[in-house]
């Protein structure tokens, strides 16, 4: 019994907290202007002038390269809100909400989709 209240208060706080299901890219583009762009540049291809402040690899600031775009959504997400430990990627979790995290993994992933050719 008293697991089955535990399950059910689980679901509930996952329910109010967890990203709803739709994602929006083009919420996601502002969100990236306004909070990503710095480092990786409006067209998300990475800041080359960034990169050789944080002497950070520019193709690894590269959102539209292949390294991002082979990742699925849920892993972008993953590292917008973890950040990448060890570099300047920072951590977003306590500076967006999961909605904006799921948008802008949404708009991310939407910039390698005119390439999607190959592979899938
Ligand atoms: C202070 C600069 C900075 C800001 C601001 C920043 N990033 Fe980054 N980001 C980096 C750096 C540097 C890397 C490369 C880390 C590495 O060397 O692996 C990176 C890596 C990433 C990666 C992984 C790329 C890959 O293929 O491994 C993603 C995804 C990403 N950033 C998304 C974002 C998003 C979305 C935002 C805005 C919410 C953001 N970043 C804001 C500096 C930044």
């Amino acid at each position: 019994m008293k697991l089955i209240v535990i399950s059910l208060l689980a679901v509930g706080s996952w329910a109010s907290s967890a990203a709803p299901a739709k994602s929006d890219a083009a919420a996601g583009r502002k969100i990236f202007l306004a909070k990503c762009s710095t480092c990786h540049g409006r067209d998300a291809k990475g800041s080359a002038v960034m990169a050789h402040l944080f002497r950070a690899d520019l193709a690894k600031m590269n959102l539209k390269g292949e390294m991002t775009q082979k990742m699925n959504a849920e892993d972008v997400a993953k590292i917008i809100e973890n950040g990448q430990p060890g570099t300047k990627m920072p951590a977003f979790k306590e500076k967006l909400k999961a909605q904006q995290v799921t948008d802008l993994a949404a708009y991310i992933k939407s910039l390698g989709a005119p390439k999607a050719s190959k592979g899938r």
